[in-house]
């Protein structure tokens, strides 16, 4: 006999089984300390009720207590037969103390069991991203301190436009990481709420106490309404990927600025030789596959939340059984994300930036807004000193002033480093981390 849960006398067909249980018992792995954990605060609250004797809890708790040790060791398995995590779990117990191991799946289902399995796992999937940002982010404005006085070109439209600074650049990188933290705080809000007790997705005739679940699982408040919290899923998923695709997309436009850089037009920095790859025919090529492998898995991260949209678009209230392969899409993406962030602080601890670039006279007319202004401050109205500079440049006898002073915040002279870092940190705080 098969050992489905929800098996009542017959066994379904293999090729049904292989089709519907898909990746599960690889995938779900991931989620097996969450589902044992959820249980426990299950169980208190099953016992707080009436619907567990105190010797039944005493039973159970240490029961799960070694599961939780076997998945810590990296030995709890999904075996074959069974359909995910929260059936396994439920086998080991009834294997290990008979019909009290059947108890703990009163007054819930495997519907609700998956979404907390789900939240749990979102909320520490998002610590650990945050603090890969964090790392980044440090390295980031630790190099913009470094190279504050460091020039080199500015373009708009890919046309040398104004004097900027590698202070700037690396600083923008990480003041843009700043802003897709909001989103990874909003999609840890979004995940910060439990929907243990909405059971099917309609709740149940058991008084379950929803509070003390909540309260034991450390979540922000329940998941109020039932039909509400089994809409979470695929919700959730979205506000992660969301988060997900928004730091890799800074990420990604990092590496292309990197690669571009790097081009031997550019010249503008350059890694230690161990770092580059090369060519099996040109014996010259030190190339930059780091940062293109890093552009190309930032760019198919901001698939994301397309694919969980495209997969939950217009799907029917309530469970559907749909809802399993968002775990196929979401599961392997924070691990991704992870190991290019860690990936950028590893190599840009280790890039050098080329002084003097602005000396070339190929950058002459970088400054010419420079002396625009100059004129300005001296009384010339800004329309008149455009022209003239613009009527020197046509005439090609324009020349340089070459002295670069900006001074407003955030600008080349006043990056305003330290407001960028408190804003940082806030943010991190609030997801738990940090000074
Ligand atoms: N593996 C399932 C999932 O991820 C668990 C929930 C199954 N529920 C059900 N009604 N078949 O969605």
């Amino acid at each position: 006999m098969g050992k489905q849960l929800w098996n009542k006398g017959f066994d379904p067909d293999q090729n049904i089984e292989r089709f519907t249980v898909g990746d599960d018992r690889r995938l779900d792995l991931q989620l097996a300390r969450y589902d044992v954990q959820g249980s426990m605060a299950h169980i208190r609250m099953l016992r707080s009720i009436g619907l567990l004797e105190q010797e039944e809890l005493d039973q159970l708790l240490p029961a799960l207590e070694d599961i939780l040790a076997q998945v810590e060791r990296g030995e709890f398995v999904i075996e074959a037969g069974v359909e995910d995590v929260h059936s396994q779990v439920e086998l080991l117990l009834t294997q290990r103390l008979g019909d009290v191991g059947k108890k703990i799946h009163s007054g819930r289902s495997r519907n609700d069991q998956v979404l907390v399995d789900l939240k749990l796992f979102f909320r520490d999937q998002l610590k650990e991203i945050a603090a890969a940002v964090g790392d980044l982010f440090d390295r980031l404005l630790e190099l913009s301190e470094k190279y504050r006085a460091t020039l080199m070109p500015g373009y708009t439209h890919l046309q040398v436009a104004m004097p900027s600074s590698f202070g700037l650049w690396f600083g923008a990188y990480a003041e843009s990481l700043s802003d897709d933290m909001f989103q990874l705080l909003a999609a840890y809000h979004v995940a910060d709420q439990n929907p243990l007790g909405s059971a099917a997705g309609y709740g149940s005739s058991f008084p379950l106490d929803r509070e003390m679940t909540t309260e034991l699982l450390g979540f922000a408040r329940p998941h109020y309404n039932v039909v509400a919290a089994q809409m979470s899923r695929g919700k959730t998923e979205k506000a992660v990927a969301v988060a997900i695709a928004a730091i890799a997309s800074t990420l990604g436009h990092m590496a292309m600025d990197v690669c571009m850089w790097m081009c031997s037009n550019f010249g503008f920095v350059s890694f230690p030789d161990n770092l580059t790859t090369g060519s099996s025919i040109m014996p010259h090529k030190k190339n930059p596959d780091v940062f293109e492998i890093m552009r190309g898995k930032c760019n198919r991260l901001q698939a994301l939340p397309n694919e969980i949209a495209l997969l939950t678009a217009n799907l029917p209230l309530g469970y559907n059984r749909d809802l399993q392969l968002m775990k196929d899409i979401l599961f392997p993406a924070s691990g991704q994300l992870i190991d290019c962030l860690e990936m950028a602080t590893f190599m840009l601890g280790h890039i050098r930036v080329r002084e003097n670039i602005l000396d070339d006279p190929k950058y002459d007319y970088i400054f010419t807004v420079e002396d625009v202004n100059r004129l300005v401050l001296s009384g010339v109205p800004f329309r008149d000193a455009y022209r003239q500079v613009g009527e020197a440049v046509q005439r090609g006898d324009y020349t340089p002033c070459r002295e670069v002073r900006h001074s407003h915040v955030g600008s080349i002279g006043n990056p305003a480093n330290d407001r960028i870092r408190a804003k940082m940190q806030a943010l991190l705080r609030e997801l738990g981390h940090g000074e």
